[in-house]
């Protein structure tokens, strides 16, 4: 029956009303170009997105190569620059090859659904990214979410499972900071037959040999039924995402990913960029260890002053707030005062467990880092301590 006119978006108002009164709208915030502001908010982790060879690097290849990369790679064809970009990625990480993306959120999307599908298991840890969670609603298989970090779980889980499996898990996850139990959950892979995926966004240029990431630290890196995601947006300052592991892997993917082949190949800009950030990493391997010093000296300074925060695996540090809105206000008032950090609350977080998240930065100075510990103890609500 017609029900007369009526407004198609009211239900928005209701769900913008809950969540204003729950403390939990977002709101975009103007950022120019210069700021006197300390940053560290940023996933920029080694400081390179404003590194002069980086930013040289993605205009040359904007000039070359051209502003957009016009179309799929399989429609327009592959620049050599991508295929350089792939080499280098998969050398310095250990793998056999690569594939370059849009993004990570599409490299994730791309890897699982494409090694998975009807009628398979994925095996998905409880804190896994919102991208890992997207491409397990994606793939047709069954998800069978674990409890977080939890290798007898995933053993269990994969037992009880005939055919075809795969487990997922960030290297580091990216709100608390802490490192997967990557050794412990190949061996229950290799037991079970399964594949193992591991997403190394955080690890990438930050754990490892030289920043050579999460599973290569592991011993994992080339390691049969093993592949990796990145994204070339945090420790490689620029954007975009990639796919590691087995050459008939990256050949699947080629033929079957449908996040590469609907999708516009990475700009060139971008490329170009993560090309120069990677060699940069190369030549200065010592960056690594100055993220993960940076980020032990931040929760130090924390826990010394009173603080709850997680002890960092990488370059994230996570500081307990007692509620959302003290998270929000707490975030605001660090800004007020010069700091910007990030601030993490439902639904990027279960309920109860908001937090300020800090991000180490290769290039902040041992003075930078007092300023942002001092800042952070001084503005914090008295339920924190
Ligand atoms: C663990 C993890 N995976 C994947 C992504 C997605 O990467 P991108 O921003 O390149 O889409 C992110 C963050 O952005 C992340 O934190």
């Amino acid at each position: 029956m017609p029900q007369g006119p009526f407004d198609p978006f009211d239900w928005i108002d209701e769900q913008a009303a809950v969540r204003a009164k729950a403390g939990l709208v977002r709101t975009l915030r103007p950022r120019s170009a210069e700021s006197a502001l300390l940053d560290l908010a940023s996933n920029d982790y080694l400081g390179l997105t404003h590194h002069p060879e980086v930013t040289s690097a993605a205009a040359e290849a904007a000039r070359r190569w051209g502003a957009g990369a016009t179309g799929s790679r399989l429609v327009t064809g592959s620049t050599r620059l991508h295929a350089e970009l792939e080499r280098e990625l998969a050398d310095f990480c250990g793998f056999e090859a690569a594939l370059v993306l849009s993004s990570g959120y599409a490299a994730n999307l791309a890897a699982l659904t494409a090694l998975s599908g009807h009628g398979s298991l994925i095996v998905s840890d409880a804190l896994n990214h919102a991208s890992i969670v997207d491409g397990c609603r994606l793939s047709r298989a069954t998800t069978s979410v674990v409890p977080h970090a939890d290798p007898d779980a995933v053993r269990k889980t994969l037992d009880a499972h005939d055919g075809r499996a795969l487990a997922v898990t960030d290297s580091v996850f990216s709100v608390d900071g802490d490192a997967a139990p990557l050794a412990e959950l190949a061996a229950a892979c290799r037991a079970y037959g399964a594949a193992l995926l591991v997403d190394d966004a955080h690890g990438l240029g930050v754990l490892g040999d030289g920043g050579r990431g999460a599973p290569h630290a592991a011993g994992l890196a080339g390691a049969d039924g093993v592949v990796a995601t990145l994204t070339l947006s945090k420790s490689l300052g620029s954007q975009g995402g990639a796919v590691l592991g087995p050459a008939r892997v990256i050949d699947h993917l080629v033929n079957t990913a449908r996040t590469f082949i609907f999708d516009t190949g990475l700009a060139p800009a971008a490329a170009g960029a993560a090309l120069a950030s990677a060699r940069l990493l190369r030549r200065e391997p010592e960056l690594a260890g100055r993220a993960r010093t940076v980020a032990a000296s931040l929760h130090g300074g924390l826990t010394d002053a009173g603080l709850s925060a997680v002890r960092p695996d990488a370059a994230v540090v996570s500081v307990l707030a007692p509620s959302p809105e003290a998270a929000v206000r707490w975030a605001a008032d660090c800004r007020a005062a010069g700091l910007v950090v990030g601030c993490f609350r439902p639904p990027s977080v279960p309920d109860g467990i908001s937090r300020l998240r800090l991000t180490a930065r290769a290039d902040l100075t041992d003075a930078q880092v007092a300023q942002a510990v001092a800042t952070v103890v001084r503005t914090a609500p008295s339920a924190a301590f």
